[in-house]
C-alpha cells in the first residue's frame, strides 16, 4: 500500500486476519501506518525510481491516498506491475474535473458544472448566484474548496487558481444532507455494496457517519448502490470504491465525488459491520471472494475525533473507556493539531439517540472541549 496515513494503518489489522503481508510505503517512519507494520518502506510517493523500487517487492499495489502522479503509475503498469485500481480507474479519483466528465457522460446525475480558467469564468458560470470552486487535484478534507458569491472579494475568487492546476465550478447544492454509498469490486467483477450511510461534514471534514442513513427510502438507498455499482464496474474500478452523494431538499440524488481506497464514510464497518471496508479492499484486490457487508447492528454510529484544546488525547483516553464500555475507540497514532484527524469512536446498537449521545461526549471530551 502507498501512503502510510490511518488508512494503511486500519488495513493492517484485516491483512493480519487474512494471513497477508501487508506492506507500506510511508513518507516518514513516524506515520501512522510505518508505526505499525514491518519494516514500512520510507521513500517518496512522487519518485518514479523509489515506486519501482518498492513494488519489486509486491505482489500487487494498492494506495492509501490519491497522490501518486498518474504518468507514474502508468509507466508501473508498462513495467508489469499490478496496480489496483488501475491507473485509467483511479484517475476519475485523482482529478475532478476527469470525473465530472466521464460521470455525465455516463448520464449518472451531477451538479451543474463546468471547468473555469478564471475569475470572469467564474462570475458568468455563477449567474449571480453561489458557486463552489474546487481545485481538481491535490484537495482533501476540504482544502482546494471555496465557496463564493457575488459579494465574496476578488483575491479570493482569484485564490483557487493560484495553484495552478485547472479549477472545477459547481452550483451550490441545496442539500437536505450528504450520504456516501461504499461499494468494493474484485478484477473479476464480484461486487458487494454497504448500507447507504449519512455523513455529516464540518468545515470540509467528516465529522459523523450514521449507518444506515437515518430515514432514507429504500428506492433512495437502492438507487445510491445501484448508482455506486455502476460507476464501480463502468470505471473498472478494482478495491473500494466510496461515492460521496448530495441528497437534495427535492429528494434527488446528485454526485459530489468519488475516492478509490477505504473511505471516511466506511470505518463505521470495522465494528459495525460483518467484513470491514478494509478486509474487503484487500479481499478486492488480491481478488479473493468478498465478505459481507451486512451491518452487524440496526444502527452504527461513528464520529471523527479531531484535535482540539488539548496537546495530546492520551490524559483523556481512560475516562472514556470507563464511561462506556460499549465503545469503540481507534488512535491514528498521529500528532495532536486542533481540526486534524486523530481517531474516531464507534458504538453500535438500535438506540439512535443514544449511540449519538455516547459518540458526540467521548469525541468532545477527547478534544477537551468539556469537563466531565
Ligand atoms: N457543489 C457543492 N454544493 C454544496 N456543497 C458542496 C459542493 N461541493 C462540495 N461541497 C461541500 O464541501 C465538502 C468537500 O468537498 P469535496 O469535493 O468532497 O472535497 P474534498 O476532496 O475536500 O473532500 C463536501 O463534503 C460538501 O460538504
Ligand atoms: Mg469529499
Amino acid at each position: 500500500m502507498v501512503g502510510g496515513g490511518q488508512l494503511a494503518r486500519m488495513t493492517q489489522p484485516a491483512a493480519v486476519a487474512l494471513g497477508v503481508r501487508l506492506k507500506v510505503l510511508a513518507a516518514s517512519p513516524e506515520e501512522s501506518a510505518a508505526q505499525v507494520v514491518n519494516d514500512p518502506v520510507v521513500a517518496d510517493e512522487k519518485s518514479l525510481a523509489d515506486l519501482r523500487a518498492f513494488a519489486a517487492g509486491c505482489d500487487v499495489l494498492t494506495f492509501d491516498h490519491e497522490h501518486v502522479p498518474p504518468a507514474h503509475l502508468r509507466a508501473l503498469e508498462a513495467d508489469g506491475v499490478l496496480v489496483r485500481p488501475g491507473s485509467a480507474a483511479l484517475l476519475h479519483a485523482q482529478d475532478k474535473g476527469v470525473m465530472r466528465e466521464r460521470l455525465t457522460s455516463l448520464g449518472i446525475p451531477c451538479p451543474r458544472w463546468a471547468v473555469v480558467s478564471g475569475p470572469d469564468d467564474v462570475a458568468a458560470f455563477a449567474a449571480g448566484g453561489e458557486v463552489v470552486l474546487k481545485t481538481t487535484r491535490g484537495g482533501y478534507d476540504g482544502k482546494g474548496v471555496w465557496l463564493v458569491s457575488g459579494d465574496t472579494p476578488a483575491e479570493v475568487v482569484a485564490e483557487p487558481f493560484r495553484a495552478g492546476v485547472p479549477v472545477l465550478a459547481e452550483e451550490r447544492v441545496d442539500y437536505a444532507r450528504e450520504l456516501s454509498a461504499v461499494v468494493a469490486r474484485s478484477p473479476h467483477g464480484q461486487a458487494v455494496a454497504y448500507p447507504v450511510v449519512e455523513s455529516v461534514q464540518r468545515d470540509g471534514i467528516c465529522v459523523e457517519v450514521v449507518a444506515p442513513a437515518p430515514g432514507l427510502s429504500s428506492s433512495l438507498a437502492v438507487e445510491a448502490q445501484r448508482l455506486a455499482l455502476t460507476v464501480a464496474s463502468s470505471l473498472g474500478v478494482v478495491g473500494v470504491l466510496a461515492v460521496e452523494l448530495f441528497e437534495t431538499t427535492d429528494g434527488r440524488l446528485l454526485v459530489n465525488e468519488l475516492a478509490m481506497r477505504p473511505h471516511n464514510s466506511g470505518h463505521w464497518s470495522i465494528d459495525g459491520a460483518v467484513t470491514s471496508q478494509f478486509e474487503n479492499h484487500l479481499r478486492a484486490v488480491l481478488d479473493l471472494p468478498l465478505g459481507s457487508p451486512a451491518a452487524r447492528a440496526p444502527y452504527t454510529v461513528m464520529v471523527n475525533v479531531l484535535g482540539g484544546d488539548l496537546p495530546e488525547v492520551y490524559p483523556t483516553y481512560r475516562h472514556i473507556m470507563a464511561r462506556d464500555p460499549g465503545l469503540k475507540v481507534h488512535w491514528y497514532g498521529k500528532g495532536v493539531r486542533p481540526g486534524r484527524k486523530v481517531g474516531h469512536v464507534t458504538a453500535y446498537g438500535s438506540d439512535l439517540d443514544d449511540l449519538r449521545e455516547r459518540t458526540w461526549h467521548a469525541a468532545d471530551y477527547i478534544r477537551g472541549d468539556i469537563d466531565e
